[in-house]
């Protein structure tokens, strides 16, 4: 089967700034893409080419196999789109807005009216259904958002940073409602600055970076890209700590690393059996830990590695009832 969504050679310029520069990237049917990157990478304006709202300058890209250049309003017909910023009219209720959605796709109003009503069912919009969306708070407002960007049944949505600025618990649900979409054969292709979120949701992510594709692969593949798995051990004791360092030196044929805040020795473990090792050879010498364990860099590590920048930081504290 061919990809959802497949783009090469992909270069959109604003003046000066190169916003996009020879991105390529394929996306097979009913899986979630997370496009991973800090501002400015390039992401809003991928998903503005792939929703037809920019044209590109140069390359191809493709949506259900359709070019999104030479049949835009078949791609349209195809894809969902939410964007950073809520879509939705704040004056309107809740069922109007997706009503009017609905109206503005050429369905009749009662058939208009039947999809808001399941829309706002599933999105568990029920009692701020007779609303103004003003009054709503930012996860309410943005499960809206959602709920309009699905009126049209698309078969690929475009999420762009669905998540930044709603608090933790919030994001989760999203997530969950993500899930429930790819289950039913939707494509997601995700913008985000948080790693947690591309390693949860994402089964393939792409790191954009100042408009380049730094990497490409699942969560695992990048991490494993990046540096493979260390071995880390903390001595009971901290007169201990040398003889332990030896003994783990020894094993995995390296120096390893000391954090003496905390007390860990870390080194590099080629293969998952270095660490029963260390646990025997520990044990025969006599030295007692407090801390044992193999652990696989964390994709904080690896966007640091890719870009040369840390990743943004964790989402700010809940802004919940704030309507904007
Ligand atoms: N309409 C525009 N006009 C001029 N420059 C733009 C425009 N849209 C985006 N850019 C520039 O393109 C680059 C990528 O922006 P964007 O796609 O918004 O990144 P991201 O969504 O990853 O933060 C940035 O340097 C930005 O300033
Ligand atoms: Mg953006």
């Amino acid at each position: 089967m061919p990809p959802m969504i497949r783009v090469e050679n992909l270069v959109k310029r604003f003046g000066r700034t190169t916003a996009l520069d020879r991105v390529g990237f394929a996306v097979e049917a009913g899986t979630v893409v997370g496009v991973l990157g800090p501002n400015g990478a390039g992401k809003t304006t991928m998903v503005r080419v792939l929703a037809t709202l920019l044209r590109p300058d140069e390359g191809l890209v493709r949506v259900g196999g359709l070019d999104v250049t030479r049949e835009p309003a078949r791609v349209r017909a195809l894809l969902g789109l939410t964007g950073q910023y809520a879509s939705v009219d704040g004056d309107l209720t809740g069922t109007e807005n997706l009503v009017l959605f609905g109206r503005l796709l050429g369905l009749s109003r009662p058939a208009a009216r039947d999809r808001a009503a399941d829309l706002l069912e599933r999105f568990e919009l029920g009692p701020a259904a007779a609303r103004p969306a003003s009054t709503y708070s930012g996860g309410l407002r943005r499960r809206l958002d959602l709920a309009a960007s699905l009126v049209g049944g698309p078969r690929v949505l475009c999420l762009d940073e669905p998540t930044t600025g709603l608090d933790p618990h919030v994001r989760r649900e999203l997530w969950q409602v993500v899930r429930e979409l790819v289950a039913d054969g939707v494509t997601v292709l995700l913008t985000t600055q948080y790693l947690e979120e591309a390693d949860r949701l994402a089964d393939r992510v792409t790191v954009f970076d100042a408009g380049r594709v730094v990497a490409d692969g699942t969560p695992g593949e990048l991490k494993r890209r990046v540096g493979g798995r260390t071995v880390q051990v903390r001595p009971a004791l901290s007169q201990d700590m040398d003889a332990t360092a030896r003994v783990l030196g020894r094993v995995t044929g390296t120096t390893p690393a000391r954090d003496p805040g905390t007390g860990l020795l870390t080194a590099p473990a080629a293969d998952p059996m270095v660490l029963s090792t260390v646990v025997r050879k520990l044990d025969q010498a006599g030295l007692a830990v407090a801390e044992l364990g193999l652990r696989l860099p964390s994709l904080d590590e690896v966007f640091l590695a890719l870009t040369g920048k840390p990743a943004a930081p964790e989402v700010p504290a809940a802004r919940e009832g704030s309507a904007g």
